[in-house]
């Protein structure tokens, strides 16, 4: 299987070329055609680095020599859509970075192209395969029935980070909590704290609401904190779980834990893993790749997406209130909305 991999910058070198080169030590059959940047030292270095056997800085010229049977996309989000529409037209099996799409239009047009082409998409929501969040989504499955969830609480942590559209951040958490909710959401308010005095656009946002199976969410997003953390909690009656996703303190990378009536049932702590297994870049790189050669499926795919860009946007646009009910509420009944939810999970 011939690979491709299209951006070469920060997100790319940080994560997707480790997980690309791990993938490949362990799966011999995947050649690790090219990658491709503007910037040619970026593409020589990245194609250096992770053992790529060309580079190039032009795209098209990438596909029409190397033919790859999957590509990654790993562009600034202005960029993504424009770039995508045509691979997912031609039925490029793809993996693209988050957001899909940066409006509800470009996702609805990532979506046409995609149905046009047939081909295989996922979209790199990370956190639906870092290990910590992982064991709490097998917890919830094995123990928790989706609607006899009472609450879910997530809060995306983060200091210095005073760009203008955080939103683009923030839509990790709004992913996250639908994936362990099991359920679309029915309605969102926002709240926002403006921070002009950290530049302009710069919030903490809240988010409060109600999935359609009646779990109650609570989203916080603080951009200008005095630290790095990701955290969910998840309450039904008798118990809880905990999920630590980054891990703040050196002896371990992330925690979750499951308690019953204040004893803690189980403990799974997230110890010596690459950065890029721990961060789930490269589990989801091994699921998208995987499908293309026809093992397991690929998840999440953008048709699962509408909602998060719906809040992203929102975010974006300082809208205080989002109402699904009127389209999501026509969905059969919550089983029937649970049982499609898990169908799409790894
Ligand atoms: N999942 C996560 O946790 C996470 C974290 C950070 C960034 N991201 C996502 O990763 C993507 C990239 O972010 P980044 O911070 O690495 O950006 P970046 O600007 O550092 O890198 C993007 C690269 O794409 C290249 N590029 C742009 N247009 C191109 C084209 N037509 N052909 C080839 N190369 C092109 C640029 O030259 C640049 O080197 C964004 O979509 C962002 O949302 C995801």
């Amino acid at each position: 299987m011939k690979f491709c991999t299209i951006g070469c910058g920060g997100h790319a070198s940080h994560s997707h070329g480790p997980s690309q080169k791990l993938y490949a030590q362990r799966h011999p059959e995947v050649e690790l055609s090219a990658c491709c940047d503007l910037n040619p030292q970026l593409a020589e270095t990245y194609r250096a680095t992770f053992g790529f056997q060309h580079c190039y800085t032009n795209l098209e010229e990438m596909l029409a020599k190397e033919n790859p049977d999957a590509v990654a996309l790993v562009v600034p989000a202005s960029a993504t859509s424009g770039l995508a529409i045509p691979l997912l037209e031609r039925g490029m099996a793809l993996h693209l970075e988050k957001p899909p799409g940066l409006t509800l239009n470009e996702y609805r047009r990532l979506l046409t192209a995609a149905q046009k082409g047939g081909g295989l998409n996922q979209v790199a929501f990370n956190r639906r395969y870092a290990p910590a969040l992982v064991r709490a989504r097998q917890w919830l499955d094995r123990d928790i029935p989706a609607q006899e969830v009472l609450h879910i609480r997530y809060d995306l942590v983060r200091y210095s980070r005073n760009e203008s559209d955080f939103s683009i951040t923030a839509i990790h958490g709004i992913d996250a909590v639908q994936y362990l909710a099991r359920s679309p959401y029915r309605e969102i308010r926002l709240t926002y704290r403006e921070l002009p005095q950290s530049g302009a656009g710069v919030a903490a946002i809240s988010m409060e609401g109600v999935c359609l199976n009646g779990t109650e969410v609570s989203l916080t997003f603080q951009p200008m904190s005095g630290l790095l953390e990701e955290t969910a909690a998840i309450h039904a009656i008798d118990q809880s779980i905990h999920v630590n996703l980054l891990g703040t303190q050196a002896t371990f990378d992330g925690e979750t834990s499951h308690w019953c009536r204040g004893a803690l049932k189980s403990q799974v702590m997230v110890m010596n893993q690459e950065l890029v297994e721990r961060n789930g870049v490269y589990y989801e790189t091994e699921a998208f790749l995987n499908a293309v050669q026809g093992i397991g499926t690929a998840s999440p795919q953008l048709e699962d997406c509408r909602q998060q860009v719906i809040l992203m946007e929102a975010i974006r646009t300082r809208k205080s209130r989002v109402d699904f009910a009127d389209r999501d509420a026509t969905r059969p009944n919550v089983s029937d909305v649970v049982r499609e939810l898990s169908g799409i999970d790894r």
